[in-house]
């Protein structure tokens, strides 16, 4: 079997463009002071969505839609789901809902009278993600806004669970986001985030340092905060939560790659965008990675970790 690799450069954003000019003076500024050259800052394509053309926002509903059909991913989602205890009429906010794949999944999984608000900043997703609710048939049960993590609309003491599922590695102030969570949910409201901690990315090639370099590009360059699940404890502590469960998880690809496959081919071109690596290097890294999964010798893993906390009653 052989894969036809077809992700052009064009379409990405370049270091020129971002959500805010202050963002743009602090990763610059950021890169300048570590290298001590202008070099452009890495980006982060979920967190500025918005400098995005439809191109390449396509591709990333595409990637977003292809994650939500595997196993692997969906099953770290049902797993925490049941430590929610949602119970009849309980109200969820997803914080960042992206194409409304886990606000479907909870709308298939849980109880008619639940009701889910999916939040995202993208108006191209949350339009994405109603067009999808409807087809499912689920509109009675789950509303999407068009909204800021960092300032959420709802009013204080609203929700019964709050989930930021793969979110809290892209904003640009977890705290402020953990914050916002705390203040909208009921007293003893659950909250869940989980995402990876992408140090542990890790794709098999035969240059170990160099495939080492490429795992931390690719995390650098796909993820602001690409170890903000270490942090976790501190950070939700400083919003004001109680820890109540933490649940690790290692998600592995070994002979055949579906989910780093497309991790890969999404993400790798904007490596070279970020500066992070040549063109030639990036090429070949990928071409050694279809040349695995032809070979059924792929290997990739990365771990995930869920954080279950309550707002104290
Ligand atoms: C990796 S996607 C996850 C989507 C969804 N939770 C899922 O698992 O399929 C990250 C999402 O966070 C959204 N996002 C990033 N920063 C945000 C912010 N400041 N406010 C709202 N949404 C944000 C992005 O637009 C994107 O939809």
């Amino acid at each position: 079997m052989r894969y036809t690799f077809a992700i052009s450069m064009t379409g990405w954003p370049m270091a020129t463009s971002t959500n805010s000019p202050s963002d743009t003076c602090k990763a610059v500024t950021r890169k300048q002071s570590r290298a001590g050259q202008k070099i452009p800052p890495a980006r982060d394509p979920h967190r500025y969505i918005n400098d995005l053309d439809p191109d390449a926002i396509n591709r990333l509903i595409e990637r977003l839609e292809s994650r939500g059909k595997e196993r692997a991913f969906t099953r770290l989602f049902e797993k925490y789901l049941s430590r929610l205890h949602l119970s009849e009429n309980a109200r969820v906010l997803e914080i960042g809902s992206g194409t409304g794949v886990i606000t479907r999944l909870l709308a298939r999984k849980t109880d008619k009278s639940i009701h889910v608000t999916g939040i995202d900043h993208s108006s191209a997703l949350v339009e994405t993600a109603s067009q999808l609710t409807l087809q499912e048939k689920f509109e009675e049960r789950i509303t999407y806004n068009v909204e800021d993590a960092h300032a959420l609309q709802s009013g204080s003491e609203f929700f019964d669970a709050v989930i930021v599922h793969t979110v809290i590695s892209h904003v640009a102030e977890p705290a402020t986001v953990l914050k916002e969570a705390y203040r909208v949910l009921k007293p003893n409201g659950t909250l869940a985030v989980f995402d990876g901690d992408y140090a542990s990315l890790t794709y098999a090639f035969d240059d170990a340092e160099a495939g080492r370099r490429m795992d931390w590009a690719l995390a650098q360059t796909v993820f602001s905060n690409p170890v903000v699940m270490r942090h976790m404890p501190q950070l939700l502590a400083g919003a004001g939560f109680e820890l109540t469960e933490t649940l690790a998880d290692l998600v592995s690809e070994i002979g055949q790659g579906s989910y780093f496959r497309s991790m890969a081919e999404t993400y790798a071109p904007l490596i070279v965008v970020a500066g992070l690596a040549s063109k030639a290097d990036t090429d070949k890294w990928l071409k050694a990675q279809h040349e695995a999964i032809d070979q059924q010798r792929f290997f990739a893993s990365c771990n995930y970790y869920s954080f279950i906390a309550h707002r104290p009653g």
